[in-house]
């Protein structure tokens, strides 16, 4: 099962695979107190094993096994390149190259590697993406998980797991590695943007291939504190005039949060389009709550003159009528781009 830890919440979501594709076998969402988890640290261990501990009982997962993500500052992701190697030798010196490119301490992270393939300007070298994830942040999130009960099996990032989720859909086609050698016309270049409550993590894949990743704080919780500071009225009660009574809300406040919004996503590009001139963004695909307010896709279209589609892991994801209200895990779809993309590490070829 992939669990995902996110501000505003426990996630929870259980595959199965069988002949006729993936089939939902249990979900659960479960509400964190707002100050529990902050900027992806968390605060209160015992709320948050609460939650787990809830989620389990809802969902009633086969597995005690679980993959999770972390995401935030305490991640580096990082594309470098190395002398060509075997995967054995790159092991040996991993911590080396980790010296060279990491901000801290090799000793104070938790290391590992992908190797991507043969550079494309230099045949003699490969590009390896390499992530390295704060100790105490690793550890702080499998406590929380051992002390539900469970077992952590596998630390992915939120950035991969949203890639994984989003190869489910039909919207997101997805070229093998072979075939990244491309002209410039016939390139697809995608940005997966997921979109919380407290920060945004964004991944642009060229031809599926990984070419930029960026993890931002802002998110739906900025539309929340707009709305409260227009209406004068509490953070609860904004939240809930936006999730339920969303056309009493103010204009003024929409129109700072997609100002807001639209600025960070344009820094975002920048940097992008800085490392890759040739191959700007075609196609965004939005997800995660922040994706589900009404007229987000055109907001952002006429904001950014990109496509914008909305994507959903779970409506190519057999749900039984028989265990689970169909309509409604269909609707939460979008949220659970990160714990359906952890949930799919099981199968991992
Ligand atoms: N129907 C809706 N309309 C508008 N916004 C919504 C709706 N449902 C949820 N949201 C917003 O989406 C956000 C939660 O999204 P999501 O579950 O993806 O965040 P999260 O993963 O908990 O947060 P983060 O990853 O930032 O820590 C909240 O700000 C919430 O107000
Ligand atoms: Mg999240």
């Amino acid at each position: 099962m992939g669990i995902d830890i996110s501000s505003t919440g426990i996630k929870l979501v259980e595959l199965s695979k069988s002949r006729s594709g993936y089939e939902l076998t249990a979900m659960a969402t479960v509400p964190l107190p707002r100050d529990a988890i902050v900027e992806n640290t968390i605060i209160d261990s015992t709320a948050v094993s609460n939650a787990l501990i809830e989620a389990v009982k809802i969902a009633k997962p086969s597995t005690n096994n679980v993959a999770l993500a972390v995401s935030g500052n305490a991640v580096i992701i990082k594309t470098i390149q190395v002398a060509s190697a075997t995967e054995l030798e790159l092991e040996a010196q991993i911590g080396y190259e980790a010296d060279q490119h990491v901000p801290y301490d090799v000793e104070d992270v938790f290391l590992d590697f992908h190797i991507q393939g043969i550079s494309a300007d230099d045949p003699e070298h490969m590009d390896v993406i390499l992530v390295a994830c704060k100790r105490e942040i690793v550890e702080d999130y499998q406590l929380v998980i051992n002390e539900a009960g469970l077992t952590t099996k596998c630390i992915d990032c939120g950035v991969f797991a949203l890639e994984n989720a989003a190869e489910l859909t039909d919207e997101h086609s997805v070229t093998e590695e072979s075939e990244y050698i491309f002209s410039e016309e016939e390139a697809e270049v995608n940005a997966l943007v997921n979109i919380g409550a407290n920060m945004m993590n964004i991944n642009v894949l060229i031809n599926g291939r990984m070419a930029f990743v960026r993890d931002q704080f802002y998110g739906g919780q900025n539309l929340t504190e707009e709305i409260q500071k227009a209406h004068g009225i509490s953070y609860h009660n904004a939240e809930q005039l936006k999730v339920d009574s969303f056309a009493s809300v103010q204009a003024d406040a929409l129109e700072h949060f997609y100002a807001g919004l639209t600025s960070e996503l344009v820094r975002s590009l920048d940097f992008y389009s800085a490392s890759q001139p040739d191959f700007p963004v075609r196609k965004l695909f939005l997800s995660g709550g922040c994706a589900l307010l009404p007229n987000i896709t055109t907001e952002l279209e006429q904001r950014l003159g990109i496509d914008t589609a909305i994507l959903n892991p779970l409506l190519n994801v057999n749900i039984s009528p028989k265990k689970f209200d169909v309509r409604k895990q269909r609707d939460l779809g979008t949220m659970m781009m990160v714990p359906v993309g952890l949930a799919l590490r099981k199968f991992d070829k």
